[in-house]
């Protein structure tokens, strides 16, 4: 799957890539100008020179003993010659040229105005009536040169320019996105159980339309959730009186009858009203942790807690195999709501006793760092049957009664206070037996 792209990467990456084109494309029609320019500047110069140095070679030409001599002009002193020339007749002799001047670089024909070779640009012209021919030539290197050195100056500082421009689109971007990082940290920052609307202050409008539709969303999903909640709550609730009347005259009936297949009947009929009645408590419970309300504004220290829970589960039938271990010093703050955290620990601890071995202790221990174990002995439970057993009645190979609920209660109160919960069969440092583990966030960490 590819990777989520990051938006200020992309614009950042993209406005820098931009400007930089746009920049070259801008350097380079800057660049065929002043070439265009250099050049009609540079031809000006090159017809100009042509121009003074004809009346100065006529002089030399007419003036000379040996006319059918050709005359190399001698430097005065060594210097380089940026622009070199020939004086040829009508035949194309060569009378007189500059200390530099190379005959072939030369066109052989004897042209009037502008040319070009490769390597030179030219500049011809005829005096005395078409007797004498001069010819000037600059090398284009020169030309080439002006304009490379131009280039380089025009772009020199797109190399600074562009991580500039780089920074401060990133910079922008960064700021101009504030309310969208915003809003997405206010959604991350949500637990599992808040579906109140999210606020959408200062959203730009491009996404006020999808803000809002979320906020709509979240309403109509918040509404049929608590529809469920409350039905599942309500059901549960109506359930209980019914069907403690029924099991009180169940259980009268059994009582009443004389020992015999009626009374064995009785008996089934008392004991599936228990079921109904475990199953509506369990019932209530779920509605109760999937309802939301589980964190407090008060940290509540889980030690005591625990202690209470532990100390009232003692007094039920298997409760006396109970160890606990608390923390020896301090307290575990957490702001978890009791109700919530005692449910969480009775289920966890019920399981322990009713699916674990009878004939072992059940360890219960909390550390100093919010993490709480049980731990039992008994069959282990097949690792590929672990991450389902969170599931709403799904149940392991058990002979134990039960719904199979008590740990999505345990899992919906985790979810909703923040916790984190995982299953370990066998037990840490036991080969058989099953752990359940509970890290609560406390506070100040
Ligand atoms: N401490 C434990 N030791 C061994 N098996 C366990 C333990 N806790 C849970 N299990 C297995 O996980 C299954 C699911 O547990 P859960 O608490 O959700 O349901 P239940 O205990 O069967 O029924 P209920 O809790 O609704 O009365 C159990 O049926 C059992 O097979
Ligand atoms: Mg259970």
């Amino acid at each position: 799957m590819p990777l989520p792209r990051s938006l200020q990467t992309t614009l950042g990456t993209g406005l820098t890539v931009g400007v930089t084109l746009f920049w070259l494309l801008a350097l380079a029609g800057t660049l065929l100008a002043a070439r265009e320019q250099l050049n009609t500047r540079f031809d000006s110069a090159l017809a100009e020179t042509a121009q003074r140095i004809m009346p100065l070679a006529v002089v030399e030409v007419i003036n000379r003993e040996d006319h059918g001599q050709p005359q190399h002009i001698v430097a005065f002193e060594a210097h380089d010659e940026p622009l070199v020339y020939i004086v040829r007749d009508q035949t194309g002799r060569t009378l007189l040229r500059s200390h530099n001047a190379e005959p072939a670089v030369f066109n052989r024909e004897l042209r009037d105005g502008f040319t070009s070779s490769a390597t030179h640009r030219f500049y011809g012209a005829w005096a005395v009536q078409r007797t004498l021919h001069i010819e000037v030539a600059e090398p284009l290197a020169q030309r080439r040169q002006a304009i490379r050195a131009m280039a380089v100056t025009l772009l020199w500082p797109l190399a600074l320019l562009a991580p500039l421009c780089f920074f401060f689109s990133w910079i922008f971007v960064r700021y101009s996105l504030r309310p969208v990082l915003a809003y997405r940290d206010e959604i991350e920052s949500r637990g599992t159980g808040d579906l109140s609307p999210v606020r959408v202050a200062d959203l730009p409008v491009e996404l006020l339309a999808i803000a809002e539709s979320v906020n709509q969303l979240l309403e109509r999903l918040r509404r049929a959730l608590e529809a469920e909640r409350s039905f599942t709550a309500n059901s549960a609730h109506e359930l209980r009186t019914p069907i403690a009347t029924a099991l009180a005259q169940a259980q009268r009936l059994q009582r009443e009858l004389p020992p015999g297949s009626a009374r064995e009947r009785a008996q089934g009929i008392a004991n599936a009203l228990r079921k109904l009645s475990d199953l509506s408590e369990k019932l209530m419970q779920l509605a109760k942790a999937e309802g939301g309300g589980l964190l407090s504004t008060e940290q509540h220290d889980l030690a005591s807690l625990l202690q209470i829970v532990v100390d009232e589960l003692r007094q039920s039938p298997a409760g006396d195999r109970i160890e606990l271990a608390l923390p020896e010093s301090g307290t575990c703050l957490c702001a978890i709501d009791p109700d919530a955290f005692a449910i969480l620990v009775r289920n966890l601890l019920d399981n322990a006793l009713k699916h674990g071995s009878d004939r072992q202790q059940v360890e219960v221990s909390l550390s100093a760092g919010g993490l709480l174990r049980i731990v039992n002995a008994g069959e282990v439970i097949p690792a590929e049957d672990l991450p389902r057993l969170g599931r709403r009645f799904v149940r392991a190979n058990t002979a134990a009664r039960g719904a199979g609920l008590g740990l999505a209660i345990a899992e919906a109160i985790v979810a909703g206070v923040g916790a984190r919960m995982s299953f370990q069969s066998p037990a840490s440092g036991r080969a058989d037996g099953f752990e359940a583990r509970v890290a609560f966030p406390l506070a100040g960490t």
